[in-house]
């Protein structure tokens, strides 16, 4: 039926879509959703607290006995540096002034801990059928307990080499991100954004690279974009932005209304909010601030002085220091319930392949063979 099946297969799932991991912004409902309608449901747990995650995963499994996949960031917590964010908060001093703010108020920032010991137990307790990772990938001890629980370990990779590199440590399936993608990039042998590539172009160079399944990944919202990353040699598609419009994401309703008005040209990627680069709207910090700032301190430190900033924006109901994350296709939205946006999207992408099929009529057949002849070395 699908033109590539290895990965609905690796993951014993109907349909080759993977509902993208989105920390903050989807939980237990939108995963159960996806998951019952054969897609494959993705928890982040980069800003759960253990026991969040717990509970979560306890709704999960009493809810569904489909596959479901847990995410989990793994970057290295950065020492504390004062003197880079003194800088940063100097350069956010003007806000905290016009915003009536104390220069040193602090707000307790999210999580966004790295995969450790306990979230790990958390993996062997509920054994999640895939787990997966962004920026790279946990040290050796913590990926073997993970391998013991018997779950297929994915990761995100922006490059040829991020994709090598992710086989060799035996990830069993590779999430292929380009850069029009949603939230923070996966990136971890690099920290150039400027050189990232796009979809169009990552898909085949790493389907060409690896012998595992390759997950597209950025960019991708209707069934036009499915077919395109099969064309492109993908397994399956990981869809982020797109599942932001669904009654099930929790975000706020100024999120929501900038993700219904957004255009093609209002994302960028963005360090401002968190010290690592991630496409969002444009909104007021990112236009003033950077997009791109030197001055941040290392992901996640750069947070922490934001984060009063927006609490009491958010407070007035603006969204002008709120990560507002999305990708470059925000503007292909429809607003639908989880389940029947995996059913319709599946449902629409085997209709255009079905249409695509019909057009292989036996005379463009033989146009593609004699095509195909052309430039053949001539043998000996
Ligand atoms: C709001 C939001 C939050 C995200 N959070 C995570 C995350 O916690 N873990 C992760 O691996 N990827 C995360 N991503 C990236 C997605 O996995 C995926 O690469 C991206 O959404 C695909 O691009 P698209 O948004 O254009 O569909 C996030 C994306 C968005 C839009």
């Amino acid at each position: 039926m699908w033109p590539n099946a290895r990965l609905i297969n690796l993951f014993d799932i109907e349909l080759p879509i993977i509902q993208a991991p989105m920390a903050g912004s989807a939980f237990s409902d939108i995963v159960v959703a996806v998951s019952e309608a054969g897609g494959l449901g993705s928890l982040a747990c980069a800003l759960l607290s253990v026991e969040q995650a717990r509970g979560e995963l306890e709704t999960i499994r009493r809810k569904t006995s489909r596959p479901i996949n847990v995410n989990f960031f793994c970057h290295q917590q950065p020492p504390s540096d004062p003197a880079r964010e003194m800088n940063w908060r100097r350069r956010l001093e003007a806000y905290y002034v016009q915003m009536g703010l104390d220069h040193n108020a602090t707000v307790l920032s999210s999580n966004r801990a790295p995969f450790d010991d306990e979230m790990c137990d958390l993996v062997v307790e509920f054994h999640p059928e895939v787990v997966s990772f962004h920026f790279g990938l946990p040290d050796r001890n913590l990926l073997a307990r993970v391998r013991r629980t018997g779950a297929k370990i994915i990761s995100s990779a922006t490059s040829v080499d991020e994709a090598r590199w992710l086989e060799d440590q035996g990830c069993d399936a590779i999430v292929a991100q380009g850069y029009e993608a949603g939230g923070h990039r996966g990136m971890f042998l690099t920290q150039n954004v400027f050189t990232q590539v796009g979809t169009m172009a990552l898909v085949p160079e790493v389907v060409d690279t690896v012998k595992v399944p390759v997950i597209a990944a950025g960019g991708i919202a209707d069934a036009r974009g499915i077919v395109a990353a099969f064309a492109l040699g993908a397994a399956a598609v990981q869809i982020g932005t797109a599942y932001l419009h669904c009654p099930e994401a929790q975000i706020s309703p100024i999120y929501r209304q900038a993700l219904k008005e957004a255009k093609d040209d209002e994302t960028a990627v963005t360090n401002v909010f968190t010290g690592r680069p991630a496409r969002g709207l444009v909104n007021r910090l990112m236009r003033e601030v950077g997009p791109m700032s030197d001055l941040v301190p290392e992901f996640p430190l750069a947070a922490a002085a934001v984060a009063p900033l927006r609490a009491k924006s958010e407070r007035v109901g603006s969204a002008d220091f709120t990560p507002l994350w999305a990708g470059q296709a925000a503007r292909l939205n429809r607003t639908l319930p989880a389940a029947e946006l995996t059913k319709q999207l599946a449902a629409e992408a085997l209709e255009k392949l079905r249409f695509l099929q019909t057009m292989a009529s036996p005379e463009v057949l033989a146009q593609a063979a004699a095509l195909a002849t052309v430039g053949r070395p001539v043998s000996r």
